[in-house]
């Protein structure tokens, strides 16, 4: 297994730029299942679980084409699938797979999906996926790890799912995406309220709708959506993605440095930019699409709850935790969305940060100097958070088990390296 290691210190300058969404393209990908055209999805960011998406779109038939490898254009059309089936050996590696049910059933009104199972940071069920699935006509079993669920045909209707009201219990991402592709093929209006309003769902209803979907109400959390007989082909850019870019914005400060980042989209970033404010770091929006930040002699310590979008989002919960170690007093981080999201904590505290978890709240004191050694990355956005703390730490931080951060940070160690990080990638084979 892959491991990073890192000699802290190093104040970070210069220019990097943001690669696509992983959370856009993967809907958006998925999103090809629901017409027989070709579409085609590009900036796709060159990383694990976009080629694991590509392999489970060909698993049901669906032709894959790209020009080179690693791709950030991906062309697929499905104009048949006789597999409608997203089997476990997939899934398990990852959880978004379950994003193919929604355009499974629109599409085939059948579809067998492997259940996804938890992760590190929570048990991360898809009931409120299936629930609203059978408010559309859906019958849904679940039977030795696997979702069955299948639209009894009607008549001349075939099998077709239903428009429905449908009223998430709580917010969730892939819920709403899920349900957004599964009505765009239904039959009548769905309303769909409580929806997730992350830039991503909104990314994912603009390519819907240039692929003929009638929806209406993106950006906010009610949305309606007339279901069509069919849908055409497209071409679709992923937006760019705001956790990286919210990343090094943390990188750029918690070293003390100057850095511009390109590629991003600061109205995606207002939470974040707003708690780094108040936490004393000098941020500016340069244009639409570039940040700086710079470092400050003195951080200070800023509580801050995790929240759906457009709040703080829970994927920069860790990278700000390292950001908290050395600012000055307290900051209570509490995580609302996921119940186990505090993994990096205890690699930090081995660092040398003054860290106290309790439940879903854990209190940061500082400025704490951390001292390089060696850690294991948990899940995606604990590793960023421990490559984070490793760039301000003395001495050498190794950090193990980092095809976690490959998942969703395309090239993290070429683009820190570009701006001064003493970063480098240790191989170490067959473990
Ligand atoms: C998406 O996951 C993202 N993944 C996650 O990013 C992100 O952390 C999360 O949204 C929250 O923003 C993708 O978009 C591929 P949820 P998702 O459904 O959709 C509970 C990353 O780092 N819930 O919004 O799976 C759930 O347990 C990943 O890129 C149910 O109870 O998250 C959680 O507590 C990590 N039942 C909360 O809702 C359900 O049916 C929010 O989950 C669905 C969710």
């Amino acid at each position: 297994m892959d491991k990073f290691l890192i000699n802290g210190g190093k104040a970070l300058r210069g220019a990097v730029a943001v690669s696509g969404a992983k959370n856009s393209a993967l809907p958006a990908m998925a999103a090809a299942l629901l017409t027989a055209d070709k579409v085609v999805v590009r900036n796709v960011p060159k990383v694990r679980d976009l080629v694991t998406m590509s392999k489970l779109l060909a698993f049901m038939d669906a032709k894959v084409s790209v020009a080179a490898v690693p791709a950030s254009d991906y062309e697929i059309q499905a104009p048949k699938l006789n597999h409608a089936e997203a089997p476990y050996e997939l899934v398990k590696t990852m959880r978004a797979s379950i994003l193919t049910l929604g355009p499974l059933m629109a599409r085939l009104g059948i579809a067998r999906v492997s259940l996804p199972g938890g992760c590190a940071i929570g048990a991360r069920p898809v009931d409120l996926h299936l629930k609203a699935l059978e408010q559309m006509g859906a019958e849904i079993a679940t039977s030795r790890g696997y979702i069955e669920a299948k639209v009894h045909g009607n008549g001349s209707q075939g099998r077709r799912l239903k428009g429905a009201h449908i009223v998430f219990e709580r917010i969730t991402v892939t819920g709403t995406e899920n349900i957004l592709m599964a009505a765009s093929l239904a039959e009548g209006e769905t309303v769909l309220e409580n929806a997730a309003r992350e830039p991503e769902v909104t990314d994912l209803i603009a390519m819907l709708r240039k692929m003929g979907a009638q929806i209406c109400g993106d950006g906010t959390s009610t949305l309606r959506i007339r279901g069509v007989k069919e849908l055409h082909g497209t071409e679709h850019t992923v937006i760019p993605d705001r956790i990286e870019a919210g990343t090094f914005l943390v990188a750029g400060a918690i070293t003390g440095g100057d850095l511009k980042i390109h590629n991003c989209i600061a109205a995606h970033l207002g939470a974040v930019i707003a708690k780094l404010h108040q936490a004393g770091v000098q941020i500016d929006i340069v244009d639409a699409t570039t940040i700086r930040v710079r470092g400050t002699e003195k951080l200070l310590g800023a509580d801050v709850t995790t929240e759906e979008y457009p709040g703080f989002a829970t994927d920069m919960q860790a990278q700000y935790m390292a950001l908290a170690t050395q600012a000055e007093g307290a900051s209570v981080i509490t995580e609302t969305i996921f119940e186990n999201r505090f993994l990096h904590a205890s690699e930090m505290m081995r660092m040398g940060a003054n860290i106290s978890v309790e439940g879903r709240r854990a209190v940061v004191r500082g400025p704490a100097q951390l001292s390089g050694t060696t850690v294991q990355a948990s899940d995606l956005r604990a590793s960023a958070g421990l490559v984070l703390a490793g760039l301000v730490a003395s001495g050498e931080t190794l950090i193990d088990r980092v095809y976690h951060i490959d998942r969703g940070y395309e090239g993290i160690v070429e683009k820190l390296r570009a701006v001064g990080a003493d970063i480098e990638r240790v191989h170490a084979p067959g473990t």
